[in-house]
């Protein structure tokens, strides 16, 4: 019987994420005695009943690289630490199944495990390592926030789909003498705000490293204006904060759900611009999952196919434990320990900052 190497992919979706899995099916071709399988909607498929596992063969994977999403589908709910069940008295609680699960992949015929996920799948990587299974991480997400690869697949996508959603704007911006602020996702960090604040031109790009102040993006938005007419742009992260406040939260009641949504910070922003005393027409455009679906740009696509390949080499050479990471030029293995240490927050001293600023760009302090 040939050994299996079992994918999943976890968390929200992003492009790149096909390309990964196209990556690791025809290196594993390559490989007599091994076969790939998907665990569908991250481990669910293994803790299901039944079970949901697809084979994924050179058929199933042709094409895939320039396809959004991800075939074998995701959840960033719940897992095999905190799988929801429903309580005698009808409220919601969570369970281990960890141990479970590894004995479903021991029944499965699994002989190791690829988790393609952000910082919350791959802390869920290191336990399950822990517990003594065969597991090897690759790094995904638009947000670009692991500090242990230069940058994950998906981002470039996202910064070009805002980038776009800039450049359009502007346009309508300009015809009408209006501030348009463009809400960006990223979590707890700043990257697609700043990247397409710089790609697209945009007069003030705020993010969450730099509590923004109020009556800085006015000044800003003065200058900008002459005897009435001009126009602004300002990128703002979903995560940004005022100097002294919190970020825009929004409630979420779905089961499992275990991150903090985060949203609504354009429309505040307007509503504090306003409540400052400015009075120009202000829209806000929520660029939102816009920026998450679709096909990967090459880049994407090029860099998770090395993860991809890297990742089946690991599992050859048995280097489990540890993350597929980007570190230019090469592609290297992280331990799982050391690619969750630390959050990748923007410098705000850091070169790109500094160009941001020295072009004009208000960063909000
Ligand atoms: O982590 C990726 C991300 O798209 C964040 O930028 C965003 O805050 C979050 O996921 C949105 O998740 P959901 O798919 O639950 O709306």
């Amino acid at each position: 019987m040939r050994k299996r190497v079992l994918v999943a992919t976890g968390g929200g979706d992003c492009p790149g994420l096909n390309a990964v899995i196209r990556a690791i099916v025809l290196r594993a071709s390559r490989e007599r005695d091994w076969e790939v399988v998907g665990s569908i909607n991250a481990f669910d498929g293994v803790l299901n009943e039944p079970n949901e596992i697809v084979v994924l063969n050179e058929k199933e994977v042709a094409g895939i690289h320039i396809r959004g999403g991800t075939i074998i589908g995701t959840t960033n709910k719940g897992g095999p630490f905190a799988w929801p069940i429903k309580t005698p008295e009808g409220k919601w609680d969570s369970a281990d199944r960890s141990d479970e699960m590894l004995r479903r992949l021991q029944y499965l015929g699994v002989e190791a495990v690829v988790n393609i996920g952000g910082d919350g799948s791959q802390a869920i990587s290191q336990r399950l390592f822990e517990k003594g299974l065969n597991i090897i991480g690759v790094p995904k997400t638009i947000d670009n926030d692991l500090s242990a690869t230069d940058f994950t697949f998906g981002f470039q996508t996202a910064v070009q789909e805002a980038t776009t959603a800039v450049d359009k704007l502007v346009t309508t911006a300009a015809s009408h003498n209006r501030v348009f602020v463009l809400e960006v996702m990223g979590r707890d960090a700043g990257w697609i705000a700043l990247h397409s604040a710089v790609a697209g031109g945009a007069d003030v790009c705020l993010i969450p490293e730099i509590p923004y102040d109020t009556s800085k993006i006015m000044e800003k938005i003065y200058s900008r204006f002459h005897r009435g007419r001009g126009y602004a742009i300002i990128v703002i992260a979903e995560g940004a904060k005022p100097v002294g406040g919190e970020a825009q939260y929004q409630e979420s009641n779905e089961v499992g759900y275990k991150n903090v949504r985060l949203g609504g910070v354009a429309s505040k922003l307007i509503h504090e611009l306003k409540e400052a005393g400015l009075e120009t027409d202000m829209r806000e455009t929520v660029l939102g999952h816009l920026q998450r679906g679709g096909t990967p740009i090459a880049y994407d696509r090029v860099l998770a196919t090395q993860f991809g390949y890297k990742a089946f080499e690991m599992v050859l050479s048995q280097e489990y434990g540890k993350m597929v990471a980007y570190r230019h030029p090469n592609i290297v293995a992280v331990p799982f320990h050391e690619a969750i240490a630390h959050y990748n927050y923007v410098d705000p001293e850091s070169d790109l900052v500094q160009a941001a600023r020295g072009i004009g760009i208000c960063m909000g302090d």
